[in-house]
């Protein structure tokens, strides 16, 4: 897999950075004074006195001593430029209706909101849960929260009411807000209805505010449940609203990723190195113009779409776009329309979205006229070399240079990722991003041979690295920082490969999380929602791989007695996840099983499950007890 990619003289011409190498080179000699380069471009209402403070590793501090609030680099900035009347956000609900927000617009809303949330009594540092579909008012709410200094929480509007339940639990948090519902292929989800079911099981909450948006009917608690636009339209709701000074360290959201025990993990980010680092990637990586239309098809609900929706392109001043639905809804040709009637001219996307557009046929892609298009991204999960040329080629007609991005919701942003100037490889996320010293190593630290595949670990603090846990530091030593306590690095959960060249080549987890269409979930998870089911007695996930989604869920499970294992009862079980979880959490295939493998101490070895079930060598069965 050594094809070179060259980008085109244009590519070179137009690049706002040309040499990679010697500001890579630069950026490790001097890190601290490469990222103060860097902050110094955005706002700051105090200068920080220290730029990383190591002195309580892992939890590194950066731009200590520094004032400042994302808000004033993300929208205030602007308000004083001619970015004021430039378009912030280019809203598509799957209906088709539209709405567009310039800067100045985008301003009033989030302050409209920050002033209802004010009156809420929301206090700084409080913990918002945000619960949504795609939808302008998502931005809103989150940006509405960062101004006045609350923490939000967004939960992805394809999780069930226990997931919600669980994660409003977790952040103790007292206001949910939500929406009626959203469109997804022609129907109107429930997602007032999943909110109403996860508020009977947080007592915590007592105020939940509803954006209207498919006008289904909905239970509304009285004094509990307020609906968005009446709120907005109320004096409290004022043009106008301050935004809070904050200190750089201070949190600025909290996001729940999968890890490999049951219990979702809580990142939290913060105001400061986080802004800097979303904005600096995204200005080297995505090489933004200020005439280009930016549009990042993932949901706001995920890191992508909180550091390359949202916070990365609105620092940067970008246009956004935003859409709603599903990609082939009506038809397959609905992003490649909407590139056409937009005028896009950033896609950044996942695999699973090019493998499955890829399915329907370039001639979808034909009928329009996507010529706006001059750069491509790539997120999510390692993109296979087909999908990689059909993307090149078909929507990026050669000329479009595909930015394949490494990085991890525990990250802030991209880690290891090209910048457009350089040769590509496809599967291959190319180099560490400027700062960034990363290494594949074995079990002992040793860097292993070029082409050889190891741990891959990060050696070097970066300014959009998660803090912590909450409520959880010692998971967070534990998880990422211990197996290399003694070096002090991060250990990412993935393994790769570099080549000859330098290049990485990232080849999936090396932990029991499963990557299924992108999606991050954790076998534990997909277990413990088996054995909640009254026919199940234990239960094994296991990740297969799949042409379309990367990995599919295949699970093990042990019934109880008096169960039959018909096919009936494994769809039930099917479902039943789907329902616990997510519909993202579905199995692909359940099967019944006398026993699992398990070591001495009591541990399921999934390898070995996995490696039955495509009937591949079963590696060391030295620990197995049965
Ligand atoms: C895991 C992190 C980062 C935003 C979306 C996912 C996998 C991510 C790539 C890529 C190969 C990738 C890794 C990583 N991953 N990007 N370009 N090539 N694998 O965030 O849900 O926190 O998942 O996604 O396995 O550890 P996340």
């Amino acid at each position: 897999m050594n094809e070179m990619f060259y980008p085109s003289e244009e590519v070179l011409k137009n690049a706002n950075v040309k040499d990679y190498e010697s500001i890579y080179k630069r950026s490790i000699e001097d890190r601290e004074g490469f990222w103060a380069e860097e902050a110094e471009k955005l706002n700051w209402y105090k200068k920080w006195d220290k730029v990383l403070d190591e002195s309580n590793k892992p939890f590194y501090k950066w731009f200590v001593g520094a004032k400042t609030n994302i808000i004033s680099n993300a929208i205030d900035r602007h308000l004083e430029t001619a970015n004021r009347n430039k378009m912030a956000l280019i809203w598509e609900g799957e209906p088709g209706d539209v709405k567009t927000y310039s800067y100045h617009a985008l301003n009033r809303e989030v302050s409209k909101f920050a002033n209802v949330l004010l009156s809420m009594g929301v206090q700084k540092g409080e913990i918002v849960t945000i619960y949504m579909p795609q939808i302008p008012e998502l931005v809103i709410a989150m940006l509405a929260c960062a101004k006045i200094g609350a923490v939000h929480s967004v939960v992805y509007g394809g999780f069930s009411y226990e997931a919600l339940a669980e994660r409003i639990a977790d952040a103790n948090s007292r206001i949910l807000l939500t929406a009626d519902g959203g469109y997804r292929r022609g129907k109107a989800t429930a997602l007032k209805c999943i909110a109403n079911e996860a508020m009977r099981r947080s007592p915590t909450i007592d105020v939940c505010i509803t954006v209207k948006r498919t006008g289904d009917e909905c239970f509304m608690e009285n004094d509990r449940d307020f609906y968005w636009h009446n709120l907005m339209g109320m004096p409290i709701a004022g043009a106008n609203a301050d935004t809070v000074e904050l200190d750089a360290e201070d949190p600025l959201f909290i996001l729940y990723t999968s890890g490999t025990t049951g219990k979702p993990k809580g990142l939290i980010h913060t105001h400061g190195g986080y802004q800097v680092y979303t904005s600096t990637t995204f200005n080297y990586v995505f090489d933004i113009k200020p005439e280009d239309r930016w549009w990042c098809a993932a949901d706001p609900g995920w890191i992508t779409g909180h550091s390359y929706i949202v916070y990365g392109p609105l620092i940067n001043g970008a246009t956004i776009m935003l859409y709603e639905g599903a990609p082939n809804h009506p038809y397959p040709n609905r992003w490649w329309s909407m590139i056409e009637k937009y005028g896009i001219n950033i896609l950044y996307t996942s695999p699973t979205a090019i493998r499955g557009l890829m399915r329907f046929g370039a001639s979808w892609v034909d009928k329009h006229d996507i010529s706006t298009l001059r750069l491509l991204g790539s997120v999510g999960e390692p993109i296979n070399p087909e999908a990689w040329r059909w993307y090149y080629e078909v929507v990026g007609k050669g000329k479009c240079p595909i930015m394949d991005t490494w990085w991890q919701t525990e990250t802030g942003g991209f880690m290891i990722t090209p910048i457009p100037t350089m040769p590509l490889k496809p599967g291959s996320a190319t180099k560490p991003f400027f700062g960034n010293e990363i290494a594949i190593v074995d079990e002992k630290g040793e860097e292993v041979k070029a082409n050889e595949e190891g741990t891959l670990i990060v050696k070097s603090p970066w300014p959009g690295m998660a803090r912590t846990i909450l409520n959880d530091p010692d998971r967070f030593i534990e998880k990422y920082w211990k197996q290399f306590e003694k070096q002090g690095w991060y250990l990412a959960g993935d393994s790769a490969r570099k080549d000859d060249d330098g290049y990485f080549w990232i080849i999936g987890r090396i932990d029991d999380v499963l990557k299924v269409s992108g999606y991050r979930l954790g076998s534990a998870e997909i277990e413990s929602a088996l054995v909640s089911h009254p026919a199940v007695t234990e239960a094994a996930a296991v990740g297969l791989p799949d042409k379309l989604r990367g990995n599919s869920i295949h699970a093990f499970v042990i019934l109880k007695q008096g169960y039959s294992s018909d096919s009936q009862l494994a769809e039930e079980l099917k479902d039943y996840v789907a329902k616990e979880i997510g519909p993202i959490a579905k199995p692909a295939e359940i099967i019944f099983s006398d026993g699992l493998p398990k070591t001495r101490s009591g541990k399921i070895m999934r390898r070995v499950l996995k490696a039955r079930a495509l009937g591949q060598d079963e590696g060391d069965l030295s620990t197995l007890e049965d």
